[in-house]
């Protein structure tokens, strides 16, 4: 019997051969507490801090320190609130100045990830003025959406470089120079866990003040994400207090064989990516050619343009077809695919991404994601294109 077929890498990509033996490697070498003083502990710190300069290079991100977190949420929680929090003074006495209530505002986009979302509609509750900033058919933030938002007395933007639902890219390099032109006291905060290692675009370039990312999207282990903080950024308050690590900023002892891990799987995608820009983009249109050819009334989420879609991600609504039960007739082919969002605790709480974007309510339970890791041959295109055949027959007939 063949292994199964996995396309449901948004939810979580298997670990790479590279950052499987980075992991074994800390874990024979450098299991120690980097904090304690003996060799072993000297030994763990080193390869801590090795991997902290890999991934900065891997993800073109020089101008960035990084900050180890457990997760993608924790990362957004310490990107979003603890900036927020820091940057709220600023933003209020801007406010005052400009004679109004001295609050601080906080702009958030309406399809981010609920990792991202939550946190910052939840900072309502200290004081601050939580703004949705909206999103257009594609799921897509525009400048022009953004910029009547913005104003001196913003403390925080938070834009997601590629959305988990759609697959849809922000234009954060844009968003970024507006939010510099007109909220000069706002940070802008960029969760880049979907993106990071599916682009070949430097974070330096895109300019974020603070970016999260997380191993297991990008092939390493689960239990390590990083906040990466820009050079001269303010310091975001800490979520956790404690022994004071990673700067004060946040505290738990560091899992070194998750960095290494996470490391060695950044530079792995960085050499998939420059070996061939396009292997995402190139499987997911051939995938949608065979998957229009049996469904031609397939409806396709995200912005059409090829240069605003992540590549790894292809979220189709099935027209008359229950996404649950559809997926699972192509589990039993052997196909695994994602139904809307995996990270919704069991992907059946209604949308508020499709809700965004203006999904007609009636597909709503029919938004099928299959999701790449770049490296599948025609052959596996194949079998997912008849694996959706024969799920689709059962729908359709
Ligand atoms: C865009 C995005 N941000 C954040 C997260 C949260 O990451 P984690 O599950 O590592 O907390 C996810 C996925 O779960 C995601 O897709």
């Amino acid at each position: 019997v063949a292994a199964p077929l996995y396309l449901d890498h948004a939810a979580t990509s298997p670990p790479l051969p590279a950052a499987r033996r980075a992991f074994d490697e800390a874990a024979a070498a450098a299991w120690a507490n980097p904090g304690s003083l003996h060799a072993g502990g000297a030994a763990a710190a080193r390869t801590l801090e090795r991997a902290r300069r890999q991934l900065r290079e891997a993800l073109g991100a020089r101008a960035y320190r990084v900050v180890w977190t457990g997760t993608g949420t924790e990362a957004n929680h310490l990107g979003i609130q603890g900036l927020a929090r820091a940057l709220r003074l600023r933003a209020e006495s801007a406010s005052r100045k400009a004679g109004g209530a001295a609050t601080a505002r906080v702009l958030v986009g309406a399809a981010e990830h609920a990792s991202g979302f939550h946190p910052a509609k939840a900072l309502a509750a200290e004081g601050f003025v939580v703004e949705t900033i909206p999103v257009d058919a594609g799921g897509v933030v525009r400048a022009a959406a953004l910029a009547p938002l913005l104003a001196p007395d913003v403390a925080l933007v938070s834009v997601q470089w590629a959305n988990n639902e759609l697959g849809s890219l922000n234009p954060i390099a844009e968003l970024v120079a507006a939010t510099r032109a007109a909220a000069p006291h706002a940070a802008f905060h960029c969760d880049a866990v979907q993106a990071a290692g599916k682009r070949v675009e430097p974070l330096d370039l895109l300019g974020a003040d603070s970016v999260s990312v997380a191993a297991h999207k990008l092939g390493g282990v689960r239990g390590c994400a990083a906040l990466l903080l820009r050079d001269g950024v303010t310091d975001p308050e800490p979520m956790f207090l404690g022994g004071g690590h990673e700067d004060g900023l946040r505290s738990g002892t560091e899992n070194v064989m998750g960095a290494a891990a996470f490391a060695a799987a950044a530079a792995a995608r960085t050499q998939l990516l420059d070996a061939d820009p396009r292997a995402l983009a190139a499987r997911r249109a051939a995938l949608l050619e065979r998957l229009r050819a049996i469904a031609p009334d397939l409806v396709v989420l995200g912005p059409a343009a090829e240069a605003e879609q992540l590549g790894s991600i292809l979220s189709v609504a099935v027209p008359g077809v229950r996404a649950e039960t559809f997926l699972h007739i192509m589990e039993a082919e052997g196909v695994y695919v994602g139904s809307g969002s995996a990270c919704h605790a069991h992907g059946t709480k209604a949308s508020r991404v499709l809700r965004a974007v203006g999904l007609a309510e009636e597909l709503h339970d029919s938004v099928l994601r299959l999701s790449l890791c770049g490296s599948e041959t025609d052959a596996e295109l194949e079998r997912a294109a008849a694996a959706f055949e024969k799920a689709a027959a059962v729908f359709i007939g």
